[in-house]
This record gives C-alpha cells, sequence and structure tokens, in this order.
C-alpha cells in the first residue's frame, strides 16, 4: 500500500513538473546582431547552435532585418566594439525597445579586439581608465537601467586588417601607435583575439538562466564554428594560428610600469589582500568603478615630493573560473617611480603568498 501511494506521489510530481519543462522548451529567442566585418555572425550562429536549436526557437537576425521583439520571449543582444562600445545602432535598438526589453529577459555580448578586463589605456590627452571585454557593456546598462541583461559576455574578437575600410584602418593604426600601454598591442594576439571558451559559458548561461536547461559538456563538438574559420588571413602564412595572449607578464619601460598576473581566489580575496598591502605600506586605495567581475582601484602615494598613483584592477574572467587576475600600472618616469615599483613587487608578493599564484600562460 505504501509503496503504491509513493508511486502515485511521484507520478504527481512528475506531472506537474511537465508544464515546466514544457514552458522552457517553448520559448521563442530573438538573436540579433550588429556587424561591419563578419565575426559577429560567426558567433551569434556558434551560439545558436551551443544553445540547442532542437530545444527551442531561436531566431539569428541581422539588426536592419527586426521589425519587432513583441513575439519573442528573450533576446541576445550581440555586436562589434568600436569607440569601446557597442555600436550605435544597437544602442538605438534598445533606446526602441527598452519598455518591451525591460519585461523579457535579455543577454548582452559583444566581440572585440581586446578581451582582457584587467586593461587600462592612457593615450595622450586623455585619461586612464578601463577598457575591453565586458567593460564596454557598463555604459549601455547604465544608460537603460531598467534593461537588466541576466547574462552578459566579451570574447575577444577578430580584425583582417586588410579587410578594413579606409578611415577604420587608420584609426586603429593610429591608436596602436598613440597607446600608452605598450603592452600587446600589435600582432594576431589582438587582431585574432576570440576566446572560444568565453563563448561556450555564455552559451550555457544562457541555456541555465534563461532557459533553465542544463549545461551542455559535449561543447567541444560545436567548435567547429570557431576552427574552421581559422585562419583569418590565409594570404599570410605567419598567422597559421591564434596563441592565446599571456595572462602573466612584467615589463619596465620608458613608458610603463605593467605587471599582470593570477592567483587562486575570488574578487573578495583579491580586494582583502589589496587592502592589507596598502594599510601596511601607507598607500591609499580609491575605487574607482566596480562591477560583479572587477574593481579598478587608483592607489596612491607620495614618493620623494610627489603623489602619483597605481592603477590597479582584479578581475574574474569566465574563461578561467576560480582564479583572479591583478593587473597593476604606472604611466610615471622610471626615475620617478622607483619606490614605486618596490611597492607593486611588495603587492604581488603579498598576493601569490601561500601558494596562490597560478603558475603558466
Ligand atoms: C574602427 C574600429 C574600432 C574598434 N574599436 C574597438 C575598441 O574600442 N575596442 C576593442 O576592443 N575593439 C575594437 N575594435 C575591434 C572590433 O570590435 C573587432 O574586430 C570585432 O571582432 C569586429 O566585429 P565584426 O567583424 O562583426 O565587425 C574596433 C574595430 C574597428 C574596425
Amino acid at each position: 500500500m505504501k509503496r503504491r501511494m509513493n508511486l502515485i506521489g511521484t507520478a504527481v510530481i512528475m506531472l506537474l513538473m511537465i508544464p515546466a519543462i514544457s514552458s522552457a522548451a517553448s520559448l521563442k529567442g530573438l538573436l540579433v546582431y550588429e556587424s561591419i566585418y563578419g565575426s559577429t555572425p560567426e558567433v551569434a550562429y556558434w551560439l545558436r547552435a551551443i544553445i540547442g536549436d532542437d530545444q527551442q526557437q531561436l531566431d539569428v537576425k541581422k539588426l536592419d532585418q527586426v521589425i519587432a521583439v513583441k513575439p519573442y520571449d528573450y533576446v541576445i543582444i550581440g555586436s562589434y566594439s568600436k569607440n569601446e562600445k557597442p555600436s550605435p545602432r544597437i544602442y538605438k535598438f534598445v533606446e526602441t525597445y527598452q519598455n518591451e526589453l525591460a519585461q523579457k529577459k535579455v543577454a548582452y555580448f559583444l566581440l572585440q579586439g581586446d578581451w582582457d578586463e584587467t586593461m587600462v589605456l592612457k593615450v595622450p590627452g586623455g585619461t586612464p581608465h578601463l577598457i575591453g571585454g565586458r567593460n564596454y557593456l557598463v555604459e549601455i546598462q547604465e544608460k537603460f537601467p531598467g534593461v537588466k541583461p541576466v547574462v552578459i559576455g566579451g570574447f575577444g574578437g577578430r580584425q583582417v586588417m586588410p579587410a578594413l575600410q579606409g578611415f577604420d584602418s587608420f584609426q586603429i593604426w593610429l591608436l596602436e601607435k598613440l597607446a600608452k600601454e605598450g603592452a600587446a598591442w600589435s600582432g594576431l594576439d589582438i587582431w585574432e583575439s576570440l576566446v572560444p571558451e568565453r563563448v561556450e559559458v555564455f552559451g550555457n548561461e544562457v541555456r541555465q538562466k534563461i532557459l533553465n536547461l542544463p549545461a551542455r559538456t559535449d561543447l567541444a563538438k560545436y567548435r567547429g564554428y570557431w576552427n574552421s574559420l581559422q585562419p583569418a588571413s590565409l594570404t599570410d602564412s605567419s598567422k597559421l594560428k591564434y596563441k592565446p595572449r599571456p595572462y602573466t607578464e612584467h615589463k619596465s619601460t620608458d613608458r610603463i610600469l605593467f605587471t599582470r598576473s593570477r592567483i587562486r581566489g575570488t574578487l573578495e580575496t583579491a580586494e582583502k589582500l589589496l587592502q592589507q598591502w596598502a594599510k601596511e605600506n601607507g598607500l591609499t586605495l580609491k575605487e574607482q568603478r566596480r562591477t560583479f567581475f572587477n574593481i579598478y582601484y587608483h592607489a596612491v602615494k607620495n614618493y620623494g615630493g610627489k603623489e602619483l598613483t597605481i592603477h590597479i584592477v582584479p578581475a574574474t574572467m569566465s574563461d578561467d573560473p576560480g582564479n583572479v587576475h591583478i593587473s597593476f600600472r604606472s604611466y610615471d618616469k622610471p626615475a620617478e617611480r622607483k619606490g614605486l615599483e618596490e611597492d607593486v613587487a611588495k603587492a604581488e608578493k603579498i598576493l601569490w603568498a601561500d601558494g596562490r599564484k597560478v603558475e603558466g600562460r
């Protein structure tokens, strides 16, 4: 009798679950994208495959083809990055449909040259500021706060230099020359920078957070969308394969002190250790910006009668779970920044202690 009751109970639970399963499976999605040079739609169709065309309807449309968002339950918005943000027409799209989008589940993704969310850029006459990856999605979220994405992604991307139209080609060339950064800003590492794991994590997050589906474990099967399109420039044999940019770097030149590494832990781990370091060494940590994935600090101290600033960014990355990446930068002249360099070395020592440093790459 008891066993029969149990069976009936199980059957009732299963019956109750059917609407939940079928509603996830019947959700109708729109993936709308903007592209100039064609790398964003490649990723759009790759994402569509990961998200699962067998389980629900997901229309992939170029921005110009979208006449309404009403029929859709969720909307994924993808764009190339230009001038450190999504395209102006993507802003216009979100503005036009903001009231409807506010009622739906939304995700944003970007392609871009620079995926590094610990990256601070300084060009002559400009203020050093955060760039790269999901940093480019901060402004659009501030501008349209009613539209709250449940998933965001910044994937890196592709730039085939000979294909760029006149002014674009000039702008990219000039930026590379002017960037005070002095870090790897030429060659394949920036022009062929897509991080496939980020696309895959994003696709799985959409499955889990929007569709209530389990994450896929058979992601390798979809890599063809990316692998088959390598290398970007078939005419240049030196561009045989994309080589991931290093996570660990140290550079001390006339233009910049730049050092970058990663440790095991969370953003909070890095935050606590940096606060301890600042306190012990007489620096003032001034928080400039905070997101769920990174924090941008100015660490300020008087060295030899002059107040100098260290730019510090700890960031978590979706392609490297369980670790925090931390960059330090100073744009002061080598003679002035001697004490500052010593302080940065002390910070890294504290961060790396107790086996936290992650070696390799
Ligand atoms: C004129 C121009 C400006 C760009 N500006 C940025 C930028 O500010 N930051 C960045 O990370 N990438 C930038 N990029 C790189 C593109 O976002 C990247 O190559 C992307 O993959 C292009 O997508 P698409 O092929 O779909 O057009 C720029 C590219 C061009 C041509």
